[in-house]
């Protein structure tokens, strides 16, 4: 038989357990189903409502291409397309895309071939740790294709014509990527890998 004091703490902790155990209980009772369809695939998940999308992605899907740099919307790192568009995956929630089509850095690549963004980034040298590359390459393409489709940026110098391709001036693709940050000596080299991946498209 223990002392009283051991018998104190055996209660004490078989309380807590308790205590813990109710609240993973009530967790699970609030997940949510959501159906997201993410690199072609559909993946169905049961989540917490506050979940962000890049959550989602890493810690559920295990797809860890997309990272994690400020968690608040200024780098850019977390960088996906949704039905096309880029996107802060940071300052999103998951089920607030249930539905969508979800394309992460791993989904880029088509038959084993990698899309001509990530080979003008090792053709380049546009990285260095890499670790806001995909982030960049994410952008990148879509800013590729907003520039295909006419759309004018803050650096336009004329924003009633309709925007074209060659008007992609290096300028042009620094004012479109502002919202990708790094902090190693690349961004000459991204603009380059950007300009190439453009007039190759
Ligand atoms: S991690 Fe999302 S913007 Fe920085």
């Amino acid at each position: 038989m223990g002392s009283p004091s051991s018998r104190e703490s055996d209660a004490s902790f078989e309380a807590n357990a308790t205590d813990a155990a109710a609240k993973a209980a009530k967790r699970d009772l609030e997940k949510i189903s959501v159906s997201l369809t993410v690199n072609g695939q559909r993946r169905a998940l049961a989540i917490e409502p506050r979940m962000t999308l890049l959550e989602a992605l890493r810690e559920d899907l295990a797809l860890t291409g997309t990272k994690k740099g400020c968690d608040r919307g200024e780098c850019g790192a977390c960088t996906v397309h949704v039905d096309g568009r880029r996107i802060l995956s940071c300052m999103t929630l998951a089920a607030m895309q249930d539905g969508k089509g979800i394309t992460t850095i791993e989904g880029l690549a088509r038959d084993g071939a990698l899309h001509p963004l990530q080979a003008a980034f090792i053709e380049r040298d546009g990285f260095q740790c890499g670790f806001c590359t995909s982030g960049q390459i994410m952008s990148g393409v879509a800013m590729i294709e907003e520039a295909k489709a006419g759309w004018p940026s803050a650096a336009t110098a004329d924003a009633t014509k309709p925007f074209r391709l060659s008007d992609l001036s290096n300028t042009e693709i620094r004012e479109r990527m502002s919202g990708n940050l790094r902090r190693c000596a690349c961004y000459p080299n991204i603009v380059d890998a950007i300009a190439d991946a453009a007039r190759r498209s």
